[in-house]
């Protein structure tokens, strides 16, 4: 399927963290050499605990474990030392804690072109270093990152589905599973290793969740999925829950999608959806329902809880284009066909759009000090959206960063201009303002802070990179509290 060299290499021996409570961190770890290795939690100068990684020799040689400690320590500076590297973070605050909580947004890291004498880095890796001061000044704790954080698909000449229905017309049998799967393996030691996305994930614990080009474009929305699709699917999964998952919260090699979870920081909630994992286009199942009811017990678990804010993650956002578009779009068996039926408000999933946007009206408007947001990347665009139903108390936000490197085109540019000004056209239930909106390249950051009446002022912060003057600019900053 193409043999790749990457710019900056690829990974190696090398850490990074992902979950945090109050009283553990989640170690990322990966060692070739499949040497075992011990992880120490300092706290104030002194290892409170540890904990042996043992990388896998089936699985690339990657292991992951949570370091924890004897008792809970919320918000202690801590540092996590294992195969010779050291990280940072700040532990989470105690369930229920009024503390602030700071998160940074994105999605979409595609880094690299494609030149005749190989892969290069583009001018908009210059977003990296930008973000990581930024994030280092505004006191982020970690990072949300929610899709496509490799691209099995983006680099013109590598399309793998292509490669497989090709070898199957020619009646030639598929590649092994295990030689698509370390291709996938290679894809994200490479993409990991770009220096800028590296330093990111060596700065900040980190929390992700795959989109489509994690798999291959349009997974779960493609009219015809056969043998080759499948084998890729299967293969990315794998991938996807070595190098990403295991970051998750109580996250396992043993898992099966979707992989939806969801953690507390405080009094706040955070669920992040897997609209990847189970979605089929034809069948009409998006989230399915096994996670219909986890995400259903979070929300009562949100309630027992006293939580008056709570963030849903979903990669594709609930409100971007005007369903007249997505009609329109839906039934054409190549793209953007499936980039329509990719929406939320495509015909098939509008049942589960609307159910999911139901629930969560409900819940807000259930308590005056609640609130919810909804969380997006995908579109390659930044935007903030306020959602309502006309005669139901208060509303939804929904933020989205979107792409953090993937370079655009004016055709991208104009579609999420019109689209996102022209929201609402065919759209008979829900009505979305548009109130930030950032076409080249972003990031954002969250910062939630208690107010002394009851829940929380929320900010969304966001930055747009221009790649070629290098220059990062702020957009005003969007507050929201309860009404
Ligand atoms: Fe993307």
């Amino acid at each position: 399927m193409g043999w790749l060299r990457f710019p900056d290499g690829e990974l190696g021996r090398w850490a990074c963290l992902g979950t945090v409570t109050d009283r553990s961190v989640r170690v990322w770890l990966r060692d070739p050499t499949c040497a075992p290795h011990e992880a120490r939690l300092w706290v104030q100068g002194t290892i409170a605990a540890t904990a042996t990684l043992t990388p896998s020799p089936t699985h690339d040689g990657i292991a992951a474990a949570d370091v924890v400690l004897p008792t809970p320590a919320p918000g202690a500076a801590v540092t996590v030392e294992v195969a010779g590297h050291q990280r940072i973070a700040a532990l989470a605050p105690a369930a229920g804690d009024r503390a602030a909580v700071r998160f940074a947004l994105g999605s979409c890291h595609l880094p690299f072109v494609r030149r005749p004498q190989g892969l290069v880095v583009h001018a908009g890796v210059g977003i990296y270093p930008a973000m990581a001061r930024v994030l280092r000044a505004r006191g982020v704790q970690f990072l949300l990152l929610l899709g496509d954080q490799v691209y099995s698909d983006g680099l013109r000449q590598v399309q793998p589905r292509r490669v497989l229905r090709r070898r199957l017309a020619a009646g030639m049998p598929l590649p092994p599973l295990a030689a698509v799967q370390a291709w996938y393996r290679r894809l994200y030691r490479g993409f990991f290793a770009q220096q800028g996305f590296r330093a990111l994930l060596e700065g900040w614990p980190s929390y992700l969740m795959w989109d489509d080009h994690d798999i291959l474009d349009g997974w779960g929305s493609l009219l015809h999925v056969g043998p080759a699709e499948q084998h890729l699917y299967a293969a990315a999964c794998a991938a996807y829950l070595e190098y990403q998952h295991l970051h998750n919260p109580g996250a396992s090699l043993a898992d099966a999608p979707p992989f939806d979870y969801h953690f507390w920081r405080g009094d706040v909630g955070f669920y992040v959806l897997d609209v990847r994992g189970a979605r089929d286009y034809r069948a009409g199942v998006l989230l399915g329902e096994a996670q219909w009811r986890r995400f259903e017990a979070f929300l009562e678990e949100a309630t027992a809880r006293g939580v008056p804010t709570v963030f849903v993650g979903t990669s594709i956002p609930v409100f971007h284009f005007p369903p007249v578009l997505i009609r329109l779009l839906e039934h054409m068996e190549r793209p953007p066909g499936s980039d329509g039926r990719d929406r939320w408000s495509s015909t098939r999933f509008r049942s589960e759009r609307d159910r999911l946007c139901e629930q969560l009206l409900a819940w807000q408007a259930a308590r005056p000090d609640r609130q919810v947001f909804l969380l997006s990347g995908d579109v390659h665009a930044g935007a903030a959206f306020w959602v309502w139903r006309p005669g139901v108390r208060g509303g939804l936000h929904q933020w989205t960063s979107s792409a953090l490197t993937t370079p655009s085109t004016i055709g991208h540019h104009l579609a999420n201009w019109l689209g996102t000004a022209a929201v609402n056209v065919g759209e008979d239930r829900y009505r979305a303002r548009c109130r930030r909106r950032e076409l080249r390249n972003n990031f954002a950051v969250v910062e939630v802070q208690p107010l002394e009446r009851g829940g929380h002022r929320v900010t969304f912060a966001l930055y747009g990179y221009d790649p070629d003057r290098g220059l990062l600019r702020a957009h005003p900053p969007l507050h929201a509290q309860p009404r």
